[in-house]
């Protein structure tokens, strides 16, 4: 087949473009796990959705890069890269977007995981593929054409995305009911059809003690789990960066009233540490919003959800909600002086 005949500048912005949309994506999808508060994941969200979904307007013009590179070399130095990247990147849009349509499972695995999955393959395989294919920048890169037509793709995508949101609420499909985050609803108000799930590092433990450890002003107390019941209550929704979402009452001790008497730092940090060794670090002022919980809608916590004590930490996505917590100590660092995601 003969070359088609398109000025090689068109086929350099197209690359660019679809390298503009995926560092988007890729950033937006981290930062979609960082943000449990509704109007700002849903900013992250809708950006994230529409970045991926502007990727499919470049397609027309991405199969002529593609069709005039193969008319034009015997074959390029990462030819399988390339076609693994492009597979890789389908189905990461086909798992995104049935995972926000429908928020299915397939044995047992959230869409979303398989979703993730792919987008940070993709993210490597972009990586060998536009390292092995440098596209220069250039002074007209920044002209008003140049400008108009970057504006012209933003608003592509994002008619695209509001398309694809306005379809799923006129259809009634559950995705017209996601949260912000896009998590699906599953369980609030009862427990016992919540999902259980972790953080992929860690598992539900055999069976732990039941002392809590408080390490505090220089001091070290142990609690029996069972005396933590002491009546205070809050309503608060688990968002799983797994995919869905519940709302409970979650009732236990609040980490203020633990906390009373004793000689706090000032800009301290709570660490927050499981049987398992899964810890994360809270701000100290962040103490009367976090609970320790020991009941879930009036019943004791099951093994799954964190028995006999768990974080209740709302406002953050679950996996800053620590189950089976052994220990709970003061500590004078920041909070931010730890892995963004736990790495344990
Ligand atoms: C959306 C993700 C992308 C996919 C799925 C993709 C896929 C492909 C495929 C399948 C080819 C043809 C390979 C062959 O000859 O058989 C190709 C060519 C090419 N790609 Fe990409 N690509 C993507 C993004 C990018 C980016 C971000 C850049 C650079 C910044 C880039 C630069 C190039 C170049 C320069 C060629 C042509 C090389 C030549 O003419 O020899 N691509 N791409
Ligand atoms: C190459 C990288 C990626 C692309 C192209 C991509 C693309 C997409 C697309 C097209 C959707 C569906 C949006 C919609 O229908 O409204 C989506 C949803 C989602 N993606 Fe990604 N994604 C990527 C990576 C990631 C990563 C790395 C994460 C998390 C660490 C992530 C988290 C999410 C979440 C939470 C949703 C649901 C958002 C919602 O329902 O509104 N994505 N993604």
């Amino acid at each position: 087949m003969p070359a088609v005949p398109l000025p090689r500048r068109a086929g350099r912005r197209t690359n660019l473009g679809l390298l503009a949309l995926l560092l988007l994506a890729g950033g937006t999808g981290v930062l979609a796990f960082g943000v449990g508060t509704p109007l700002p994941s849903r900013l992250v969200t809708a950006v994230h959705g529409a970045a991926g979904l502007g990727l499919l307007l470049l397609g027309p013009w991405k199969t002529v890069v593609v069709r005039r590179s193969r008319a034009r070399t015997a074959g390029r130095r990462d030819p399988v890269a390339a076609w693994a990247l492009a597979a890789l990147l389908a189905l990461t849009v086909v798992t995104g977007v049935v995972h926000s349509a429908t928020g299915a499972t397939v044995g047992g695995v959230g869409l979303l995981q398989v979703h993730v999955a792919a987008g940070v393959g993709t993210g490597a395989l972009l990586v060998v593929h536009a390292v092995g294919s440098r596209q220069r920048l250039r002074r007209t890169d920044v002209s008003r054409r140049a400008l108009l037509r970057a504006g012209g793709l933003a608003v592509g995508a994002a008619a695209l995305w509001g398309a694809v949101e306005g379809g799923l609420r006129l259809t009634g499909a559950p995705g017209g009911r996601r949260r912000g985050t896009g998590s699906h609803e599953r369980g609030s108000g009862e427990p016992a059809a919540m999902p259980v799930t972790q953080w992929f590092t860690d598992a539900v433990p055999d069976g732990g003690d039941d002392v809590l450890e408080v390490v505090a002003g220089g001091r070290t107390t142990r609690l029996r789990a069972a005396g933590l019941d002491r009546g205070d209550t809050v309503t608060a929704v688990l968002d799983c960066t797994g995919g869905w979402y519940a709302e409970q009452e979650w009732r236990g001790v609040r980490l203020d009233r633990l906390l009373a008497g004793t000689r706090l730092p000032e800009g301290g940090s709570l660490d927050v540490v499981s049987v398992t060794g899964y810890r994360r670090r809270l701000p100290l002022a962040d103490a009367s919003s976090l609970l320790l919980a020991t009941h879930c809608a009036g019943r004791p916590l099951s093994a799954g959800h964190g028995a006999p004590v768990r974080l209740v930490a709302p406002g953050r996505r679950g996996f800053w909600w620590v189950k089976w917590v052994r220990r709970v100590e003061v500590v004078d660092g920041p909070w931010w002086l730890q892995p963004p995601v736990p790495l344990q």
